[in-house]
């Protein structure tokens, strides 16, 4: 496997006041992929993306990207890497068309006019070049800061949210745009409180929570090794005791008998096929039902396990 694109070891960051925000996070980015980074309010997201981008100094660990160790040669890698923050920090006055050419010429790319009408146009912004930014949707500011992002062409582009307080259709754009960087060789590490983000875009997911990473993986790995199915089964009819053949199906009765819950599959829509499986032997065993209702877990069922787990542990 090609080298990481971004390696970090043993960081730590405890801000003044105490609060450790991230506790010896271990982290290997592969270059092209879409990361998504899950986890709750507070649990160090914004702090990880801040000491790979120099907003934040680290207490202790290394960050190597592009094979380079951050901490001695910061500029020249900081340069190939993006950032739209989760925060709207930007000059409200500025039109859009000079912040954004503000932003290319940061890390010392020359002015290119084409390059920014390109953006612009894929972002839906070319008629708004000339506008203040304070004049703008809340939507459109956070497309303005993904121009100023890909204005100085990154190859390692984090995004920190960058759907929160975006309408669906918008969101949904913004997809395509962060795909579209994909197909053009980006490596892209983005933050969401979305699940269905997660599961939309990325490739891989990591779980982070109280600073510490609980799981990284594949993202249909992932789907794979802990999604499972869930069937509730109504019956026509109560019943004492399952048939040995029912039982023999990860199944349970309740409500009184009339009620089957079948929990199995491995994802992938393993489970499905056993329900039908379930339903054919109901049938054959001569067992009525009035119903059925069936469902895959989904990231969020799996994130909201695995936090519960540590939880409880
Ligand atoms: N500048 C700061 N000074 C002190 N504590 C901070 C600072 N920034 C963040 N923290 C604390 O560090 C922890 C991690 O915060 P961080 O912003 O990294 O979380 P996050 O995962 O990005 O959360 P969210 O999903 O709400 O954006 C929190 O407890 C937060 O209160
Ligand atoms: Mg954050």
């Amino acid at each position: 496997m090609s080298e990481p694109i971004l390696s970090i070891r043993g960081l730590t960051k405890t801000y003044k006041g105490g609060t450790r925000a991230l506790d010896s996070v271990d982290l290997d980015i592969r270059p092209g992929e879409i990361f998504a980074l899950l986890g709750p309010n507070g649990a160090g997201k914004t702090t990880l993306i801040g000491a790979v981008c120099g907003l934040v100094r680290p207490t202790a660990g290394t960050i190597t990207a592009f094979g380079q160790d951050l901490s001695r040669d910061w500029r020249s890698a900081r340069a190939r890497i993006g950032l739209v923050p989760q925060e709207l920090a930007t000059d409200m006055f500025e039109t859009v068309w000079r912040a954004i050419a503000y932003s290319q010429g940061l890390f010392g790319k020359p002015y290119n006019a084409a390059r920014l009408e390109e953006i612009l146009k894929s972002l839906s912004l070319w008629d708004k070049k000339d506008a203040q930014i304070r004049a703008l949707s809340g939507g459109m500011k956070r497309r303005v800061l993904i121009a100023k992002a890909l204005a100085h062409e990154p190859e390692l582009l984090f995004l920190d949210e960058p759907t929160a307080g975006v309408d669906v259709e918008l969101r949904k754009d913004m997809w395509q745009q962060i795909a579209a960087l994909k197909q053009r060789g980006v490596t892209i590490i983005l933050t969401t409180h979305y699940i269905e983000e997660a599961e939309e875009m990325a490739d891989r997911v990591g779980i982070i929570q109280g600073g510490r990473i609980l799981m990284v993986d594949e993202k249909a790995a992932m789907m794979e090794r802990l999604g499972t199915t869930e069937a509730v089964i109504d019956l026509a009819a109560p019943l004492a005791v399952l048939p040995s053949e029912i039982a023999a199906f990860p199944v349970e009765l309740g409500e009184g008998g009339t009620r089957l819950i079948y929990r199995g599959g491995n994802g992938q829509g393993g489970g499905r096929a056993q329900v039908a499986q379930l339903t054919q032997a109901l049938t054959r065993a001569n067992i009525g039902y009035t119903s059925l209702d069936i469902h895959d877990s989904s990231l969020e069922d799996i994130f909201v396990g695995l936090l519960g787990e540590k939880e409880a542990a």
